[in-house]
């Protein structure tokens, strides 16, 4: 592989003749600099790819780049010594396909300081299986772990949970030891849901009350969907419970009052995954491999696709079509 060595990528511009993705042959000197190259085997596909290849969501900071938040493969060549050729590495989040190429292209150039050597217990292919959903879902549980959140204060809602975060969230929740209440707007998904992990799985109507305060009847969550489901959940959580969010799938709004925090000593916890520090990415990703490893990565990943079929997935996952993880096989 040299500089000049042309491979396919997944691009997207806007400029003068409009928002557009698609695949076009690149040269790794005209990737964003970095310490590691790696030949890409695996990445993902997240609402946040589907948002920034189709132009439906502002991700991209900067044009044209290429797309793609997650990625995984071996070093070919590295100016760090942290990293030597051969080695199996992923990075998920920390900038790509927002200010800096992304995973979705045959070589990708990485900025060393956010490169994971791939932890033993997880394959390249589950680590994309995974990607920032399932460092998502379990930063998450990291963060009420170290918020004293415990099994015996009651079952974990999940909303959203037939999508990405939601089915890993439902998996390692379960694995973890947690009972996990599933919630969903796809009854037909319920079998998958009791299949990956779910204890109960309930319609969104569980999180349709409208009152500050409602009867406690979970331990906490992890809600994907934001607006008034989340505040019905934070009203139906558990004193001292802790409520941890990470989407807007439904609403970016949060119509809430105090009186769960200030009743209950209800913790609402924020989980961004771009940017988490380096030893919480480390110990999640430790966490991940191991003991919150999900059970049912197989059933999870309900698609695979290659470079040209990305357009069809972002075009079935914004219309609320999909659900589970697609896996991205570079070919
Ligand atoms: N904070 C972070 O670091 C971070 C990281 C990754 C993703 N996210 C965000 O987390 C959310 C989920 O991401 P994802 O990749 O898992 O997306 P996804 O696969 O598309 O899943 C979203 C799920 O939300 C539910 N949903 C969709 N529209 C809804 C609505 N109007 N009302 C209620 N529920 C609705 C659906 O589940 P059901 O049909 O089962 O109800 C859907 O499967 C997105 O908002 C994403 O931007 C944040």
């Amino acid at each position: 592989m040299t500089l000049s060595t042309p491979f396919n990528a997944f691009r997207i511009h806007n400029d003068a003749a409009g928002y557009r993705s698609g695949i076009e042959a690149l040269t790794l000197d005209a990737l964003n600099p970095g310490e590691v190259v790696i030949k890409t085997a695996y990445s993902s596909v997240n609402y946040k790819d589907a948002l920034a290849g189709t132009g439906e969501g502002k991700i991209l900071r900067k044009f044209p780049l290429v797309g793609g938040i997650d990625v995984a493969g071996h070093v070919v060549a590295s100016t760090d010594p942290a990293f030597r050729e051969g080695d199996a590495v992923l990075v998920t989040g920390c900038g790509l396909s927002e200010t800096r190429d992304g995973g979705y292209a045959e070589y990708a150039r990485l900025e060393a300081k956010w490169v994971i050597l791939l932890p033993a217990g997880l394959s390249l292919r589950e680590s994309m299986i995974l990607g920032t959903a399932g460092f998502t879902a379990a930063l998450a549980l990291f963060r009420m772990r170290e918020n004293r959140q415990t099994p015996d204060l009651g079952p974990l809602a999940v909303t959203g949970a037939t999508g990405g975060v939601g089915s890993l969230a439902v998996d390692i929740f379960s694995r973890a030891g947690f009972d996990v209440h599933a919630i969903s707007g796809k009854p037909e998904n319920t079998d998958y849901l009791k299949a990956i992990g779910a204890r109960e799985v309930l319609g969104r109507d569980a999180l349709a009350t409208a009152r500050p305060m409602e009867t406690a009847r979970f331990g906490g969550g992890l809600d994907n969907v934001g607006g008034p489901m989340l505040a019905s959940l934070l009203a139906q959580t558990v004193p001292y419970g802790n409520v941890a969010t990470a989407g807007l799938a439904a609403s970016a709004d949060l119509p809430t009052t105090v009186m769960p925090f200030i009743i209950r000593g209800v913790s609402l916890l924020g989980v961004a995954s771009a940017g988490t520090a380096r030893d919480i990415r480390d110990a999640v990703w430790q966490h991940l491999a191991s003991d919150w490893k999900p059970a049912h990565l197989d059933t999870i990943c309900t698609r695979e696709t290659t470079l040209d079929g990305l357009p069809d997935v972002f075009r079935t996952m914004l219309a609320g079509g999909s659900f589970g993880r697609t896996l991205l096989r570079m070919g």
